[in-house]
């Protein structure tokens, strides 16, 4: 072989070793972030969203406050998270329909439990997606997800299409949050002692991106039940 070649060979070894480690970055205790984690089905996984919007299409839902929320929502699984005026829940029907949530696509619920496992969790299986839908301009702001039943289950959340920045705080809704640019592909495990801790999406940025267009879209993946 010549000296040429094995440098080839040595070079495209690391880089796959170095997708393996996959780039995992420990936010607090009982959190990481898995940067390109779902990168390879990031097409798969859009797709997937486009057969539960046909069912259940994207809402801008109300809080218990009466705002509007900017960012578009629809659900799929056997629960699913709303809000309107009576308060945040979980509801096994969409309130639009009066139909069941679509089914969880099965890309989403495997890539919950391996996400789920790389982050220190292993036999997660998620019964909840939430499908969000930020356009230029929608943010949401800083919340603890608490409408589960069970803490003990921890929050599975990929990132797909426009970057994002990510909000990740504390216990406190006071804890000054630390900023995460979020990438499509990018996957976020927090759970433990991370289950409550406060987080939300800054104001997305304008742009274009491959697999959403001018939007990003993020799944949020849950033992609801
Ligand atoms: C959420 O907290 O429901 C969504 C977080 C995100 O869009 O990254
Ligand atoms: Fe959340």
């Amino acid at each position: 072989m010549t000296g040429v070649r094995k440098l080839h060979d040595a070079t495209i070894g690391d880089l796959f070793a170095g997708e393996r480690r996959g780039g995992a970055e420990r936010l607090a205790e009982g959190a990481t972030l898995l940067r390109g984690f779902a990168a390879a089905e990031a097409a798969a996984l859009v797709a997937a969203v486009g057969t539960v919007v046909a069912d259940a299409p994207f809402r801008h839902m109300v809080t218990p406050g009466g705002y509007r929320m900017s960012v578009a929502m629809t659900n799929c699984g056997d629960a699913g998270w709303v809000t309107d005026r009576r308060g945040y829940r979980y509801d096994p029907a969409d309130p639009e329909t009066g139909r069941p949530w679509p089914a969880m696509p099965v890309v989403f619920s495997a890539l919950a439990t391996r996400a789920a496992a790389a982050g220190g969790f292993p036999g997660f299986a998620a019964d909840a997606c939430l499908v969000n839908r930020y356009e230029p301009g929608s943010r949401l702001s800083l919340h603890q997800d608490r409408n589960e039943r069970d803490y003990a289950q921890p929050i599975v959340s990929v990132s797909l299409g426009l970057p994002a920045t990510f909000l990740f705080g504390g216990l406190e809704r006071s804890d000054r949050p630390r900023r995460f640019r979020l990438e499509s592909g990018d996957v976020v495990v927090w759970g433990g002692p991370s289950r409550l801790v406060f987080h939300g999406v800054d104001t997305l940025a304008d742009g274009d991106h491959p697999v959403t267009g001018r939007c990003r879209i993020n799944l949020t993946l849950r033992k609801a039940r």
